[in-house]
């Protein structure tokens, strides 16, 4: 493929109008918004106005001036639609870890009668480490913790009825579940199932409604590119919400919390999944970013995001030298995310020799290099550089180098 067809592509790209809205350094080629999403000039515009015009001047009366304190709906509702839920079904607060102990709290008082959370071994750590602290506090009598490997996943959805907790998109290798069909199968046994969207929302088509998901989570700083810690968003199906409690009852989940009375009265929609006070400038910043997704069928980001990957994967296999890094993704674009997963034995020196030269990338141990392709501001044509500059650091070796054997305390 040469630049001319990857010219070619770009002047064809329904999407290409949104790369003028980041904020993107000259000199960088970034494929790591599957990571961090980087800054969009319409979040710095937002935080400069909630900083200098809102606090600095309306100072506590911008909770109701500058409707702060709706700030959690307004942006789940600008998520909703982007996971195929009617608007009143998603609130965007904490983390995705808080928010997966909300939710499993919630699930399991949904259904006593549950002993299990089912969860596969290789999902994101935390997923994990959430579920697990949930069972050492409850105690091993009222909650176990089965993680499995995927093959044994169908038979299990077949035998006890278990809160199922799975992760659509794999962070490590970039393969993708079927929402649908799992979700499906795992209820006609009883079960409730929780879906972590983090590396989904933004780049897959998801249908949490249609697909009758009963609850979801997913990441505001990755594909939402929301900035560095933005609040997660949590989805709760309608037919759930009105018997839904959660362990992490806080006074932002209360009714009339300004009533401050010492009874707890969960608010009737949504809300009752707040805890605590909404950090309003992360949430702005997130809320702003969330404007570039508007109109934009989550259809096109998929096709411009596979289409990113597969122009990536004919352009590495013009380089022989690039031959040894071993795709470890699923070669079929339907199965994967928006990520592709490269295995080398000196994958994280490579990621910061490519780092160094602003290239970036990130590494998974134990040796997975990740590239992930957001639709919203990669072009076709820097792809070119890309693969250009990969194949230069692999055939000069230039990554066996010691001081890129360092590992930071972020990977
Ligand atoms: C699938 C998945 N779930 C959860 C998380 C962590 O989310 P948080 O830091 O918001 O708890 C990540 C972070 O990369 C992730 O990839």
């Amino acid at each position: 493929m040469n630049t001319d067809k990857l010219k070619q592509l770009d002047a064809a790209d329904p999407l290409r109008h949104l790369q003028e809205a980041f904020d993107i350094p000259e000199d960088t080629i970034y494929l790591n918004g599957n990571s961090l999403g980087p800054l969009c000039r319409a979040s710095r515009e937002r935080i400069n106005e909630v900083v200098n015009d809102q606090w600095r001047s309306d100072l506590i009366a911008s909770w109701n001036k500058h409707d702060w304190i709706d700030l959690p709906l307004i942006t789940g509702n600008k998520i909703a639609p982007l996971i195929g839920a009617r608007e009143g079904q998603v609130v965007s607060c904490d983390s995705v870890s808080v928010n997966l102990f909300k939710l499993l709290s919630t699930a399991l008082m949904l259904r006593p009668e549950c002993e299990i959370i089912l969860t596969l071994q290789d999902n994101f750590p935390t997923d994990l480490y959430i579920a697990e602290g949930l069972s050492r506090f409850l105690g091993d009598a009222r909650l176990k913790v089965r993680s499995l490997d995927l093959e044994d996943l169908d038979l299990a959805l077949e035998s006890t009825p278990a809160i199922v907790m799975l992760t659509q998109v794999n962070f490590r290798d970039g393969s993708a579940l079927d929402i649908e069909a799992i979700t499906r199968k795992a209820q006609s046994n009883g079960s409730l199932v929780i879906w972590d969207l983090s590396h989904s929302v933004g780049v897959m088509p998801l249908e949490m409604d249609r697909w009758n998901v009963d609850f979801a989570v997913g990441c505001g700083y990755k594909y939402l590119n929301g900035g560095p810690g933005a609040p997660a968003f949590l989805y709760v199906a309608e037919r759930h919400l009105p018997h839904s409690e959660q362990a992490l009852q806080g006074w932002m989940g209360h009714k009339a919390p300004f009533e401050f009375r010492p009874e707890y009265d969960a608010s009737e929609g949504i809300e009752r999944f707040l805890s605590g006070t909404p950090p309003i400038i992360s949430l702005a910043a997130l809320d702003a970013a969330l404007e570039l997704f508007d109109g934009t069928d989550s259809t096109l980001l998929r096709k411009k995001s596979a289409a990113l990957a597969e122009t990536f994967l004919i352009l590495k296999a013009q380089y022989p030298e690039l031959d040894e890094l071993q795709l470890v993704s699923p070669t079929d674009p339907e199965l994967r995310g928006a990520q592709l997963c490269f295995s080398h034995e000196k994958a994280y020196w490579i990621c910061q020799a490519l780092v160094e030269r602003r290239l970036f990338a990130d590494f998974r141990n134990p040796d997975v290099l990740r590239l992930g392709f957001s639709p919203l501001f990669l072009s076709f044509s820097g792809l070119h550089d890309a693969v250009y500059l990969l194949a230069r650091v692999m055939r000069e070796k230039s990554y066996e180098n010691h001081k890129f054997a360092k590992k930071d305390k972020v990977t």
